[in-house]
């Protein structure tokens, strides 16, 4: 299979929010919010594997601006590392204020999809070559990542997580 870029998976989707979509604070529902972000890291999965996939794990999910009632919400998202089956994408969310013209970052995460075959069964996806310096970084940090992830899913054995522990001695020398 031929490693792809980043750059192939790389989707923008946009909403507008509207009454149904918010809480009782007139602003963006979180729930509605990770529904989108869900969809738009499903289309990424499906650029870049060109199978059906399925979301296994969601982190980092902190909501640092509220997106108001009648403001646009922008989403990119890309894959930023494959491992055998799996794959990471990164996602940004914006608010945009198209009265007063301004976007203000909302959020920041990172899901993971598994790509499936015809049985429902994990399936082997293309390598990614990353290319900027952003995505070398989403590239090498990907990796910790996703030990942190396997550790908390009791998939992973903490002392088996070489480059977390790496990374914790470096930190501590
Ligand atoms: C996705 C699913 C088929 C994987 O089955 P599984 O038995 O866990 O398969 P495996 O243990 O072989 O894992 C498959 C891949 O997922 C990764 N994975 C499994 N659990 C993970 C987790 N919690 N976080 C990150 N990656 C995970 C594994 O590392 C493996 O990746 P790799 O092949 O790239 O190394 C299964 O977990 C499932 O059906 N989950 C429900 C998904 C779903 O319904 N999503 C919709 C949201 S409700």
């Amino acid at each position: 299979m031929e490693a792809k870029t980043p750059a192939e998976s790389f989707t923008i989707m946009n909403e507008l929010v509207l009454p149904n979509d918010t809480n009782t604070f007139g602003n963006l529902m979180g729930g509605r919010l990770m529904y989108w972000m869900d969809i738009a890291a499903g289309i990424a999965a499906g650029r870049h594997c060109n199978t059906p996939s399925m979301t296994v794990s969601v982190d980092n999910l902190s909501f640092k601006n509220p997106i108001k009632l009648g403001n646009v919400v922008h989403i990119e998202a890309k894959v930023c590392r494959a491992f055998n089956t799996s794959m990471e994408i990164h996602l940004k969310v914006w608010g945009e204020d198209l009265l007063h013209q301004y976007k203000y970052e909302s959020n920041e995460a990172f899901f993971t999809f598994v790509a499936l075959d015809p049985n429902g069964k994990p399936r082997q996806i293309p390598s990614l070559r990353p290319e900027s310096e952003e995505e070398k970084k989403l590239y090498e940090g990907a990796l910790r990542r996703r030990q942190i992830r396997l550790i908390l899913a009791d998939k992973m054995k903490p002392e088996d997580a070489n480059e977390l522990k790496a990374l914790f001695a470096e930190k501590i020398s």
